[in-house]
């Protein structure tokens, strides 16, 4: 769920700035994108360099830097990013917070932004318990601010209390929480096919297709950070498996079926897969021979359609998505698809060889739905991927 999500963390100047160094390496880890502010009193603690060599970004600490400025102001930091969490959030910073002062980067960032806002509160339990901090933490929760911690336990300087900042790994969880229930498509279970079908001939050959499922992988990767409990049935392909989704692995259709149906019920099906449409009568179960006669000829039997069994299935999905992969007369194809597949809509694109469509990194496609035909510009499989889930959560809300 942290994956691709921008957070700008600022770090404030406590003890336990050092733990926001593996708290940026945990948010990493989910894929999210780590901005940070380090306040001056932070720099005490951590130094830009090490923040900034683990961040993988440029740090900033300076209201006045004009380069920074130049590249980009505090205003597009504070809204640049999906949330914005205070690890640690001294007892300074809560009460700048509190007051609403704006007088270095960090508060100036904190009153500009219109993001949510997580604090991870870390101090001496007698601070945290001194009736300022309190009103101070109340009305930052009041105003929708979410407050992690502090726990309790040993404190930096001996004492033992309410105070230490929330270990990283939590402090994650909770972040991949929020993300996934405030999500478009949080609740919903998705099922997305990608990839080729191997259809075996014999122990060694079989007839398979050009998919790398670099599209159908996309989709799966772009509807689970919207927040849906993601299943990716895939043929063979050379990708790792992406995060965040349930990966089952098929070689054939049959099994791409099976697999397909064991997901059900789900909310949206996205039939991205390159499904062989036949496959050999008889798998001979050990190798064919060359005798020197006449060649081998194949007899075929007709594969299951994955796309029409889910689309005409008693636990049909609310919205069934299916591919035309065309040579030509794309559009009519399509729309004669959707028709007789019976699902919602189809996502038409042109696989002639001069398209790089199988394989490549980019794709041009046409969504056909009972309403007509929307034809989106050349773009990433990824980009097709995301614009295509943010289609599926509208249609969905
Ligand atoms: O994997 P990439 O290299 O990234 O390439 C992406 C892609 C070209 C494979 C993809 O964008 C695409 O077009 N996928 C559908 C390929 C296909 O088999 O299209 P089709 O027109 O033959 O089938 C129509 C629809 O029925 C598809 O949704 C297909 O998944 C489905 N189908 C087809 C046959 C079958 N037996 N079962 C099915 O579910």
């Amino acid at each position: 769920m942290l994956d691709g999500k921008r957070i700008l963390l600022i770090i404030g100047g406590g003890i336990a700035a050092y733990k926001s160094l593996d708290l940026i390496r945990r948010l990493r880890e989910g894929r999210a994108q780590v901005r940070c502010v380090l306040t001056p009193a932070a720099k005490q603690f951590v130094t830009p360099l090490s923040v900034g060599t683990l961040s993988h970004e440029r740090v900033y600490d300076d209201l006045f830097d004009l380069t920074a400025e130049h590249e980009i102001g505090h205003i597009r930091l504070a809204r640049e990013c999906d949330l914005v969490l205070v690890a640690p959030a001294t007892a300074d910073l809560l009460a700048k917070m509190a007051l609403g002062l704006a007088n270095d980067l960090a508060s100036t960032v904190l009153l500009a932004t219109d993001r949510p806002i997580f604090v991870a509160p870390a101090m001496n339990h007698v601070m945290w318990a001194n009736a300022a901090t309190q009103e101070n933490v109340a009305k930052l929760a009041a105003r929708g601010i979410a407050v992690l911690g502090p726990d309790a336990g040993e404190l930096a300087e001996g004492e033992i209390g309410l105070g230490r900042m929330r270990e990283p790994a939590a402090l994650a969880a909770s972040i991949a929480q929020h993300l996934a229930a405030s999500a478009p498509l949080a609740g919903k279970r998705a099922l997305v096919t990608s990839g080729p079908t191997y259809e075996p001939i014999d122990p060694v050959r079989y007839i398979a297709n050009r998919s790398s499922g670099k599209q159908g992988h996309a989709i799966a990767v772009a509807l689970a950070s919207l927040g849906a409990e993601t299943t990716l049935v895939s043929g063979p392909t050379r990708l790792v498996d992406p995060p965040g989704c349930h990966v089952v692995h098929i070689e054939t259709a049959q099994e791409m079926l099976a697999a397909s149906l064991a997901s059900l019920p789900a909310d949206i099906a996205v039939c991205a897969a390159a499904v062989a449409d036949w496959r050999p009568a008889h798998a001979a179960t050990s190798k064919l021979k060359k005798d020197g006669s006449t060649p081998h000829a194949l007899e075929l039997a007709e594969n299951p359609d994955i796309l029409a069994t889910l689309a005409q299935n008693v636990a049909r999905p609310r919205l069934v998505v299916g591919f035309a992969a065309e040579t030509d007369n794309l559009l009519a194809h399509a729309a004669a698809k959707r028709v007789r597949k019976g699902c919602d809509w189809i996502v038409a694109n042109d696989v002639s060889p001069a398209t790089g469509t199988f394989g490549g990194d980019a794709n041009t496609v046409h969504i056909v739905d009972a309403t007509g035909t929307e034809t989106w510009a050349p773009m990433s499989k990824k980009d097709v991927a995301a614009r295509l889930a943010a289609r599926i959560a509208k249609a969905l809300a």
